[in-house]
């Protein structure tokens, strides 16, 4: 989604202002720009270009830029073109206002309107273009920048994040957020500041970092060229404020390549160092414990009689999973809902119901605002599992587990669904031993299977040749049919679903017993169908609707393990991955998935990393 890069430093900020869109790239965008401020110029220089950043960078020379903006624009209002890029600019009566934003205004008619009759002639159809005339009008009216993005922000409805520079205001950079995250990255030198959507774009300047609140706003300035910069930060209510510097993990090392071709693929063998190091407190202890998850953890678990799980994408099929384990282990009822649906439903609140948030980036705008709607209905107690340590979901979550998969960068999302999972299995643990269903000698059995889960990965990862050799006979495809049974049914989901977001094609999955009632119909030679076929207890009900698949002349590619007894045959393709796991084998048979997308996007040239249409994080509804 959009991303926001500014800076205030005592050399030209253009290299920075290039190298940190480059970082937020993986976010996933259409069009790009920056605008800066040179020493002595009363004219702000503006630059965009539709497509990647390296276009935008052909266009911008150096110079002697102290202040600068940035961004990369993923559409909402308007198509992709140049004038809907930002940054946008507002001229007149001397002044000219220049602005990024990351969210949506909700109210970007009624006051384009306005601005209208005001004589403001408007050259994009965003509704940013709206937040820059209107700051423009504000500050004509103002002696201060920061006060006039103020009362600005007291007028816009949404969702936003906001940097700002003026003409009028040559050392100033101005910037607030409400509900779409803002960081302030200060620099080894006073006289450097950066800011920033995210931490990626900040780290390789520094790993001081201050985490801007909701309806926070800051202005950093300094007196002339070069000084020392000041920082103003202001609450909503116009109070000033100190937010923490907090220290981050993150390194420039963290977000590299490295020898990989693409994040996709780095990102799926970097999974058993990921699960890991999620586990590495649980295994190491030896034994489960509430405060895992929390302080209250305890006492919340101690009251839970129901489970709901909200979340989006492939964070909704690990919740998916989940529920086979919460009610086969803990016997505690779940529900799990998409965010978005669940937000505009009227639903009937259980009473001590645990709502658990999933989500890899902790920005989604959709699970957020469900946890808020839950929180409305007067479901107080929460958990979130999450990726980012800062991010907005943590923060509003009174529970968290953070899964430690590192940065995941490629669009289509593959360590964050594992260790999401292994969390999940965690929490059923724990939640089974608090409620007295689990016996010590089966914790562990348990632990002991989480411990050979790593190695047990890499195992698979080690057959990608297989998998990649299948890639070959889909590139020609338009269609893809996924089965699977019980808790792989989910598993089927999100390999249908890796498919559709980076090769294109058409995937769909179904749990395998509903395949007469329907989808049968289609299944001919053209269709491959693929089937998740571990040696569990539904093993033969999954072979009897397999047989129904090959009695219609479809192409089967199972996915088994050993001992299932599947023999290869004309139109019978068989992997066979090591024993069955057990209870873990959702987070084993996953990742054949991951790799056959990979490798048949790549097979049709596609930009794995960066899928046509799609973002990596959410911010918008
Ligand atoms: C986007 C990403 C998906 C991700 C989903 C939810 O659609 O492309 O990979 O699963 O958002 O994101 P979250 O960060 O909440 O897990």
């Amino acid at each position: 989604m959009c991303g926001i890069v500014a800076a205030l430093a005592a050399s030209d900020v253009t290299p920075f202002l290039i190298d940190g869109l480059r970082r937020l790239e993986y976010r996933g965008y259409d069009s790009a720009g920056l605008a800066v401020l040179e020493e002595g110029s009363a004219h702000i220089r503006r630059h965009r270009a539709v497509g990647r950043v390296a276009e935008l960078a052909k266009q911008v020379g150096q110079g002697e830029a102290g202040l600068g903006i940035a961004h990369t624009r993923w559409a909402t209002h308007g198509a992709v073109t140049e004038d809907n890029a930002h940054p946008h600019l507002s001229v007149g009566q001397g002044l000219e206002i220049c602005l990024v934003h990351n969210g949506i205004i909700e109210n970007h008619a009624s006051l384009r309107h306005e601005l209208k009759q005001a004589g403001y002639v408007f050259a994009s159809q965003t509704d940013t273009e709206v937040v820059a005339h209107l700051l423009h009008q504000t500050r004509l009216k103002t002696t201060d920048l920061l006060q006039a993005l103020m009362m600005v922000q007291r007028q816009l409805q949404g969702a936003y994040a906001i940097a700002a520079i003026s003409s009028k205001d040559p050392g100033t950079l101005v910037a607030t957020r409400l509900g779409a995250p803002l960081i302030l990255g200060l620099g080894h030198q006073t006289t450097d500041v950066f800011l920033a959507s995210d931490a990626s774009a900040l780290v390789s300047q520094t790993q001081d970092l201050v985490y801007l609140e909701d309806g926070d706003l800051v202005a950093l300035s300094r007196e002339a060229s070069g000084g020392v910069v000041q920082r103003r930060l202001l609450d909503r209510s116009g109070q000033t404020v100190e937010r923490p510097i907090q220290q981050t993990s993150l390194s420039a090392d963290d977000v590299a390549l490295g020898p990989y071709g693409h994040y996709m693929q780095k990102e799926m063998f970097e999974q058993p160092g990921a699960l890991a190091n999620t586990l590495e407190m649980v295994v190491g202890a030896n034994s489960l414990s509430a405060s895992l998850f929390g302080q209250s953890a305890a006492s919340v678990f101690a009251q839970t009689e129901h489970v709901l799980i909200l979340a989006c994408g492939t964070s909704f099929h690990a919740g998916l999973v989940a529920r086979y384990w919460l009610e086969s282990l803990a016997h505690l009822p779940c529900t799990v809902e998409i965010a978005s649906e669940y937000r505009y439903r009227q639903s009937v609140p259980l009473p001590k119901t645990l709502v658990i948030t999933i989500s890899q980036s902790g920005e989604t705008a959709d699970t957020l605002a469900a946890l808020e709607h839950a929180k409305s209905q007067g479901l107080s107690q929460t958990l979130a599992i999450c990726n980012v340590p800062e991010s907005s979901l943590i923060r509003a979550s009174s529970l968290r587990f953070l899964t430690r998969a590192g940065p995941e960068i490629g669009v289509a999302s593959t360590k964050a669904f594992t260790t999401q999972l292994a969390a999940l299995f965690l929490l059923s643990l724990t939640l089974a031993k608090g409620r007295q269903r689990l016996s010590a000698a089966e914790e562990q059995s348990h632990l002991t299977a989480l411990r050979h889960l790593p190695a047990a990965l890499k195992t698979v990862l080690a057959a990608e040749s297989a998998f990649a050799g299948w890639a070959g006979r889909f590139v020609q495809k338009s269609h893809a049919l996924f089965l699977g049974r019980g808790i792989h049914y989910p598993i089927a989901l999100e390999g249908a679903l890796k498919l559709k977001e980076i090769s294109y094609i058409h995937a769909e999955a179904y749990a395998a017993g509903e395949l007469k009632h329907g989808p049968l119909a289609l299944v001919d030679a053209e269709m491959p169908v693929v089937a998740v076929a571990p040696n569990d207890q539904l093993l033969e009900k999954l072979r009897s609707n397999l047989e129904e698949v090959r009695a219609r002349g479809g192409e089967l590619y199972v996915i088994a393990d050993q001992g299932t007894r599947f023999e290869p045959a004309e139109g019978l393709h068989v992997i066979e991955l090591g024993d069955h796991a057990g209870l873990l084998s959702p987070i084993l048979h996953v990742v054949p998935l991951q790799l056959l997308a990979y490798h048949v996007a790549l097979a049709r040239n596609h930009d794995v990393d960066k899928p046509r249409n799609l973002a990596k994080s959410v911010t918008v509804e």
